[in-house]
């Protein structure tokens, strides 16, 4: 299946977006950069990226900029929580190097110890003529790990470990001696993990100039046991980053697959927007809640009225990952909203406006789901416990317009190894790809 090599290809949301975009360009999508001016005026395949991690394609129906296209957006997120770099990354504990680390989103931190990590994300650097320029890097071998404390030096374990996030969840890169490593007479951290990083660079650029120095960088740790189909009958698609990517690459996917076909219906202005930042709250420049996506759309309906009635017509999936029925936990769900794993689409719905599905969205959803003989259910959480929320809302309210939020049932989300299911994945892709060509 082509899901389990585009999620191993995706390591950070920056490798997410390059996976997507090759995906792109093999289907005939050109890229247009946001600093130039865009001619439009012609049907065509498009995508924009902005800053690397977030990505918006979409097929242009190429009507003059006096008609009103039919706008579907189906939108997910690239990120997915970590464990990341902070800006001194190497220090010494107990005349071990260790990896200084902050946690990105809400990761299931117990699941991260005894994994084989590496790591991988952007570098910012000077070239040998000065430019800045950045480029993705990744390690790709298992370069350090968080191993637990043997059962002997803590008794208690089994009966619930909740770890000192400053103090015990450091990745231990190895023992250094006073010598240093090899590429560097100093020994400080800040140079050994420099000459790494920059070896590392050039290997994965295949470039041989060297006068290179680094500037930054954003990179993430990752286990590198890859993505599998496991179960009876592999029907279950297990391993990391499900939540999002998931929907990233079935989105992407149904987005060539329709274009492939030539859309069934050339009016319609067929959207995929994937943005970075949604397991931190998607307040930056690249997540959904920034000017990302209107900006697009106003340079695709550049007139004010026009864009207002195009608004008024436009139709959302919000797409993310749903909590699966747990058939050890039961009393932790709405027993009557709680989704099976493998048992169709999920629908979720939270009338606090935590997701935006409505008796609007559910209608035109749910009547696609009959015409492609799509099974879906129904997700809420129980009553006492808070809810959690997605791209949809921010970007409904913000563009005024009809969303859906839907996903595939995961178990044990944000965990370093989560599981969905293979058939409701594929009803998930199934399911965009009717809905970029729905008129209904
Ligand atoms: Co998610």
């Amino acid at each position: 299946m082509d899901i389990l090599e585009d999620i191993n290809s995706s390591p950070s949301p920056y490798h997410a977006v390059e996976t997507q975009v090759k995906i792109l360009k093999e289907h005939g999508f050109k890229q247009l950069n946001e600093k130039d001016d865009w001619d439009l005026s012609s049907s065509g395949r498009y995508f924009v990226v902005r800053d690397f991690s977030s990505l918006i394609a979409f097929v242009n129906p190429g009507k003059n900029s006096g008609e009103i296209p039919h706008i579907r957006i189906g939108g997910a997120h690239t990120d997915s929580p970590t464990l990341k770099l902070k800006s001194k990354p190497l220090k010494f504990k107990k005349e071990m190097l260790v990896w200084d680390i902050e946690i990105y989103g809400s990761p299931i931190i117990t699941t991260w110890f005894d994994r084989d990590l590496s790591l991988a994300g952007l570098v910012g650097y000077l070239d040998g003529s000065g430019e800045i320029r950045h480029t993705l890097v990744n390690f790709k071998n298992a370069i350090t790990r968080i191993p637990h404390l043997a059962i002997h030096l803590n008794r208690e374990v089994n009966k619930g470990y909740a770890p000192n996030l400053h103090e015990e969840i450091n990745p231990i890169f190895g023992l250094i001696n006073k010598k240093g490593v090899e590429t560097s007479a100093d020994n400080s951290p800040d140079i050994i993990f420099k000459s790494l990083l920059k070896k590392q660079l050039l290997e994965n650029k295949n470039d041989q100039q060297n006068d290179i120095q680094i500037l930054d960088w954003d990179l993430s740790f990752y286990d590198v046991q890859p993505t599998i189909l496991s179960g009876l009958d592999k029907q279950w698609i297990v391993g990391a980053r499900l939540d999002n990517l998931l929907s990233c690459f079935a989105g992407t996917r149904a987005l060539v697959d329709y274009a492939q076909k030539g859309g069934k219906n050339s009016d319609t202005l067929a959207i995929l927007a994937c943005f970075d930042h949604e397991e931190v709250g998607s307040v930056s420049s690249v997540g959904a809640d920034s000017n990302f996506a209107e900006s697009v759309l106003r340079r695709v309906v550049p007139d004010q009225k026009n864009f207002d009635r195009a608004m008024a017509q436009t139709r959302m999936l919000s797409v993310d990952n749903a909590h699966a029925c747990h058939p050890n936990f039961p009393s932790k769900q709405d027993e009557s909203h709680c989704p099976a794993l493998g048992g169709g689409l999920v629908i979720k719905r939270n009338n606090s406006r935590r997701y935006t599905t409505d008796v609007i969205s559910g209608s035109w959803f749910k009547a696609l789901c009959l015409q492609e003989g799509i099974k879906t259910e129904y997700f809420s959480m129980r009553a006492d416990m808070p809810c959690g929320s997605t791209i949809g809302p921010m970007l409904s309210s913000k563009l005024g317009l009809s969303s859906i939020d839907i996903g595939v049932p995961t178990w044990a989300m944000h965990s370093i190894r989560e599981t969905a299911g293979v058939n409701d994945f594929k009803d998930l892709y199934k399911v965009w790809k009717a809905f970029y060509g729905s008129q209904k």
